[in-house]
């Protein structure tokens, strides 16, 4: 094993990512204990691209979602690290950096935050009904989004809604603008959803599991929507998701979670095709795949995700991990590192270089 320098991140020029979390620590201070949801998070979202987060249940990434705009609530707070916005503009064939927000520096619930939220980043929550007010129509509720960020009178900002609900493929939108969230069908809502979300083009969507609760035929029809309307408004996408088929199918670059902490991050056919950490292995091995022509058997993850209250010393994948090394694994928690001639691909395991992040980091 060769030492190398560590980074937090992968090696990608300032210019070229619109988000970048650094050792990002969020916890739960909850009456049964501290629950460590997030453990260092080092993450680059790629500006234009579409990123995807995936890993099982409970592994952060709704709460690494939330941490960026600043939306997690008592009893969780974020106790360390950096969240830093780049305000990019497109310029040529790359990108100026406007200015740059220090994301966890703000007052979660101040002015600066609020107007970022909408206008640069904006979520789909996970559940459709979190972010659709049942009391108000659908119309009511994009206006509203609209006309907070942008000077616009009402009759103008009805207009866009209905525009927006035409964009997202909604049919009738003109009916549907005046329908309330529990009168539309899931995908319509769903639909509704992005329309509210992208209402002030903002430039960083991020979406999470924005498709679990549809049938695979409107599910098919979301992601295209989605995809096209990322590469019409040059917009960046964070896609959150369990399932691998449709990273294959949506994300430019993969960034794979476990427990707390990002393991692997690299561009999408480096994930499916040169997995380096062995949770990501074993995550493309629970998968069918449609090509592989063997019939190889389906290898479900032994053991399960620890809960985030426990105190895991060294590497918190070690004791379901095939590769662990007795002496290494348990001790030091491995620290992020570039892989040698591939600057986009990033990987925290001592399979792959020595570099630890501190002794007993957890
Ligand atoms: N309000 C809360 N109070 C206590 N613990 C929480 C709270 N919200 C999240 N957590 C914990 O933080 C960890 C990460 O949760 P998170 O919702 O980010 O998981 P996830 O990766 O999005 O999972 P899923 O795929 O099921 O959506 C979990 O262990 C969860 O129990
Ligand atoms: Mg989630």
């Amino acid at each position: 094993m060769e030492s190398r320098e560590t980074t937090t991140t992968t090696e990608r020029s300032e210019t070229d990512t619109i988000l970048r979390i650094k050792n990002l620590h969020t916890y739960f201070f909850t009456v049964v204990g501290v629950a460590k949801a997030l453990n260092g998070v080092n993450l680059d979202v790629p500006a234009g691209k579409v990123l995807g987060i995936v890993g099982e249940s409970g592994c952060g990434k709704s709460v690494t979602a939330l941490s960026a705009m600043r939306l997690v609530v008592e009893p969780g707070r974020i106790v360390e690290g950096t969240i830093t916005l780049n305000q990019i503009r497109k310029q040529g064939n790359g990108y100026k950096v406007m200015d740059e927000v220090d994301i966890t520096s703000l007052d979660p619930r101040g002015p600066k935050i609020r107007s970022l939220r909408g206008s640069e980043i904006a979520m789909i929550f996970q559940e459709p009904m979190t972010s659709l007010n049942p009391s108000y129509t659908v119309g009511n509720q994009i206006m509203e989004a609209v006309q907070l960020h942008q000077k616009v009178s009402k009759v103008e900002a009805r207009d866009r809604a209905i525009d927006i609900l035409r964009r997202v493929e909604l049919p009738n939108a003109e009916a549907v603008v005046d329908r309330y969230p529990h009168q539309l069908s899931g995908g319509m809502r769903q639909r509704a959803m992005i329309a509210m979300a992208l209402s002030c083009t903002p430039s960083l969507l991020i979406a999470d599991e924005p498709t679990t609760a549809l049938d695979v035929t409107t599910e098919a029809e979301i992601l295209d929507l989605m995809r096209e309307l990322q590469a019409d408004m040059g917009m960046t996408i964070v896609f959150i998701t369990h399932n691998l088929g449709v990273v294959a199918q949506m994300c430019d670059e993969v960034a794979v979670m476990y427990l707390g902490r990002v393991v692997e991050q690299a561009p999408v056919d480096d994930i499916f095709y040169n997995p380096m950490h062995p949770y990501t292995r074993a995550l493309l091995q629970s998968i069918p795949r449609v090509r592989v022509r063997e019939k190889k058997r389906l290898e479900p993850i032994r053991g399960v995700v620890p809960d985030p209250y426990s105190n895991i010393s060294g590497c918190p994948f070690h004791d379901r991990c095939s590769d662990f090394m007795p002496g290494v694994c348990e001790v030091n928690v491995p620290a992020m590192v570039t892989v040698p001639g591939d600057p986009q691909h990033a990987v925290r395991c001592f399979l792959h270089s020595d570099a630890t992040e501190g002794e007993n980091g957890r």
